[in-house]
C-alpha cells in the first residue's frame, strides 16, 4: 500500500538538499549539504560555484535521505523539486537530477515553488507537533505550555483563547517570507484539499537577508551575514544609530514601476497597498554613508581575513567580539532593530487589514532572534496566532518542498517531462 512517501530536492541557491517526508506531515529524513564555506571568501554566492557544488552533491545528499528515512527507490510515490524562482544554473541541478529519477523509476514529478516551500515549512511543523500531541494525549497541557514557552515554534498568543484560534488549517494565514532572495507577503488560504495564494505586499528592491548580507559584508563580517549580525547586535545600543525608513511613495506604487533588482522581479507591484511595501537599499546606503562619515571602513576591512579564520557564529562569538568596537556593535544593534521594526510595523499592518488571525514567518531571516522576540510579543498584545519554522527548517531544505509537494500530489497536478527551471517564477496573483 502507499504510504504517501514523497522525495523532495532543493538547489535554487546555495544549499543542496533532500528529504524524504510521509503525506506532508512526518519528516522521515532532511539533509543540507551547505556551500557556505565555498561561497564564504567571495563575500556572496557565486552561481558558477554554486552550479559545481550542486553537481557534486546531489547525489551523495539524495543517498543519505533515502537511508536516513530507511527506505529504497520503490518505496516512493512522487519526487518533488524546486523548479524557481533561483539561481537558473544551480535550480537545473536539482531539476534534472529529479526529472531523470522520476523517469526511470516511473514516478509523477511535481514541480514546487520555493517560496510555497517556506510557507510548508512551518505547515509541516505544525502537522507534526499536532500529531505527538495527539498521540502523546498530551493536546490539552501542551497548548498551555505552548503559551509559557518563549522559545516555542508556534505561540498561542490569545490568553482569551484556549482553543488556539487560528490553529486550524482551515484559516487563512498571513505568510511573511523573509529570506536572502525574498521579502514578500502573501494571504495563504486553503481551498479543496490545495493552497491559494494572494501577493499582499513585497521588497521594491533588496529582500531583508541580501540587506542583512551586505551590511555584515560592508562591516568587514562573515559570510552569510544574517547570523552574524544576529549573533552580535545584542551587544550594542538599537538607538545609537536612528535609522528610519523612508515612506514608500504612493506614486511608485501606482505607476507600476518596474522593480530595480532581480529579488523584486517575481510579480508586479501595481495594485499593491503601498503601505505593504518593503525597501532595503536605502537602510543598506545608510550604513555605508555611517561606516563613510565615522571612519569606520579601514578597521572594517582589517576585519574581514579574522572573522573569515574564525568560522560560524554562535560558537564563535566572543572571539568575534573581540574584533568588534562599540561603534561597531552600535551600528549592528541599530541596523537590525530598524529592519525588524519595518519588518513588523507592515507585517502586522497586513494581518489587521485582511483580517488574518494566523501569522506565519518563514525563510532565512526567521532564524534571527530579535525577529522571533519581537514579533511574538506583537502577535501576543494583538491576540494573534503566530508560528516560525523550527531554525533547521527556517533556511533552505527539501523537507518543505516535499511537504508543500503533496497537496499537489493529491490533486494530480504533475510536471510535465519538459520541465525547466524559471528563475523568476511568481507565487500566486
Ligand atoms: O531562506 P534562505 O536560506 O535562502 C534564501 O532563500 O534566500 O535565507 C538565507 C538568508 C541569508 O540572507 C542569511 O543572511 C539570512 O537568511 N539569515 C539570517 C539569519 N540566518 C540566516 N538573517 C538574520 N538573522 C539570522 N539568524
Ligand atoms: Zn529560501
Amino acid at each position: 500500500m502507499s504510504r504517501g512517501l514523497i522525495l523532495g530536492i532543493e538547489s535554487s541557491c546555495d544549499e543542496t538538499a533532500a528529504a524524504v517526508v510521509e503525506r506532508g506531515a512526518r519528516t522521515l529524513s532532511s539533509v543540507v549539504a551547505s556551500q557556505i564555506s565555498t561561497h564564504a571568501t567571495y563575500g556572496g554566492v557565486v552561481p558558477e560555484l554554486a552550479s559545481r557544488e550542486h553537481l557534486r552533491a546531489i547525489v551523495p545528499v539524495v543517498r543519505e535521505a533515502m537511508a536516513e528515512a530507511q527506505i529504497t527507490f520503490d518505496d516512493l510515490d512522487a519526487v518533488a523539486v524546486t523548479s524557481g524562482p533561483g539561481l537558473a544554473g544551480a535550480l537545473l541541478v536539482g531539476i534534472t537530477y529529479a526529472k531523470a529519477l522520476a523517469f526511470a523509476r516511473g514516478l509523477p514529478l511535481i514541480a514546487v515553488n520555493h517560496l510555497e516551500g517556506h510557507i510548508h515549512a512551518v505547515l509541516l511543523e505544525e502537522r507534526q507537533k499536532r500529531a505527538v500531541e495527539v498521540r502523546s494525549g498530551l493536546a490539552g497541557p501542551l497548548r498551555q505550555a505552548q503559551g509559557r514557552l518563549s522559545n516555542s515554534v508556534a505561540i498561542a498568543t490569545s490568553a482569551r483563547d484556549d482553543s488556539l484560534r487560528g490553529q486550524g488549517e482551515d484559516e487563512p494565514a498571513l505568510a511573511l517570507v523573509v529570506s536572502g532572495g525574498h521579502t514578500h507577503l502573501y494571504l495563504a488560504r486553503p481551498r479543496d484539499g490545495t493552497w491559494m495564494y494572494t501577493l499582499v505586499g513585497r521588497t521594491l528592491d533588496d529582500a531583508a537577508g541580501e540587506a542583512y548580507d551586505k551590511v555584515a559584508k560592508l562591516l568587514g563580517l562573515g559570510y552569510p551575514g544574517g547570523p552574524w549580525i544576529d549573533a552580535l547586535a545584542a551587544f550594542g545600543d538599537p538607538h545609537a544609530v536612528p535609522f528610519s525608513f523612508a515612506q514608500i511613495k504612493p506614486k511608485v506604487h501606482l505607476h507600476g514601476k518596474a522593480p530595480r533588482t532581480k529579488a523584486a522581479k517575481t510579480a508586479p507591484i501595481a495594485n499593491l497597498d503601498p503601505h505593504f511595501l518593503f525597501s532595503f537599499s536605502g537602510i543598506k546606503t545608510a550604513v555605508l554613508r555611517y561606516v563613510e562619515l565615522h571612519h569606520m571602513r579601514e578597521e572594517a576591512q582589517a576585519r574581514i581575513p579574522r572573522m573569515l579564520a574564525l568560522g560560524r557564529p554562535p560558537k564563535t562569538r566572543e572571539d568575534a567580539l573581540g574584533l568588534c568596537p562599540q561603534a561597531t556593535l552600535d551600528l549592528i544593534a541599530s541596523f537590525q532593530h530598524a529592519v525588524v521594526g519595518d519588518l513588523m510595523k507592515k507585517t502586522f499592518a497586513a494581518a489587521e487589514s485582511l483580517g488574518a488571525a494566523r501569522i506565519l514567518v518563514t525563510g532565512g531571516v526567521a532564524a534571527n532572534r530579535e525577529l522571533r522576540t519581537r514579533f511574538t510579543a506583537e502577535a501576543r498584545e494583538r491576540g494573534l496566532w503566530i508560528a516560525f519554522p523550527t531554525l533547521a527548517l527556517s533556511t533552505d531544505n527539501a523537507a518543505m518542498i516535499a511537504a508543500a509537494a503533496w497537496p499537489r500530489f493529491l490533486a494530480g497536478e504533475f510536471a510535465a517531462s519538459a520541465l525547466s527551471a524559471d528563475p523568476s517564477l511568481a507565487l500566486g496573483g
